[in-house]
């Protein structure tokens, strides 16, 4: 599979494409402590929005629980000062007898896909603090975006309405993660551009599983709601924006 037929779905999804404004701010060296760790940050986030989904709609206390130390020593690390974590900690947290289980087909299919996607994020996330180690980077806590909080208006308040919506976000955060991914490559130094392009593949899939589960749930057609939170999206990274970070507006 070429980085086109990864990229093209993803495109198609996104109603707007990264505008040049932001790429040219991304591209600015000094912008590059602030952006690997927002992108540091947003790893984790995005684990954490997968590990949320499975306490609230799956797991039961046992398996929430062990899912739940599964990621804190990251989250220790990022909002709390804790140690550096590391491969070790990642490997061993994982095995079957972390993870959930139910017998209902769909939530079945939600722990699995979420949990291969908590994974992968945990890995992208250490990767990304090798790379700030490597440039002797610091890890400074930063605010976040509005970009989240803004796409989270979007969702409905009652059930199984907000599901659909929180997968459906989940999908278009996936999505433009992919495209900023790839859009931003081709401006940075050989390494950097390296590392851009193999986490397509993987965002490519986790925005597929998002919509994949969206249908699954939904006893309606999702398509409206596919538009709607979609030309959400796209308002919040066509804005100006005040902040600069991953998933930010039009530098303002
Ligand atoms: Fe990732
Ligand atoms: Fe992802």
């Amino acid at each position: 599979m070429t980085q086109q037929d990864t990229l093209a779905p993803v495109l198609r999804f996104l109603h707007s494409a990264t505008p040049q404004a932001w790429i040219d701010c991304a591209r600015r060296p000094e912008n590059l402590p602030l952006l690997l760790t927002d992108h540091m940050i947003c790893e984790l986030k995005a684990a954490q929005t997968a590990l949320l989904l499975i306490r609230k709609y799956v797991a039961d206390k046992r398996g929430g629980e062990a899912l739940l130390a599964w990621l804190s020593p990251y989250e220790a690390f990022t909002f709390r000062n804790g140690p550096e974590p590391d491969i070790a900690a990642l490997n061993k947290r994982i095995g079957k007898s972390v993870m959930p289980h139910t017998d209902d087909p769909w939530g079945q299919a939600l722990i699995e896909r979420m949990v291969l996607l908590i994974k992968e994020e945990l890995h992208h996330f250490l990767q990304v603090r090798e790379v700030m180690i490597a440039r002797n980077i610091p890890y400074v806590k930063i605010t976040a975006s509005r970009y989240a909080r803004g796409l989270l208006r979007e969702v409905r308040t009652y059930e199984p309405a907000a599901l659909v919506d929180k997968l459906i976000c989940g999908a278009y955060i996936e999505a433009r993660s992919c495209e900023r991914f790839a859009a931003l490559a081709p401006y940075l130094d050989e390494p950097l551009e390296k590392f851009y392009l193999s986490l397509l593949r993987s965002e490519a899939r986790h925005y597929q599983d998002y919509l994949l589960l969206a249908r699954q749930v939904s006893s309606e057609v999702i398509e409206p709601r596919i538009r709607a939170i979609g030309e959400a999206e796209a308002r919040l990274i066509l804005a100006p924006d005040s902040e600069f970070r991953f998933h930010s507006g039009i530098p303002a």
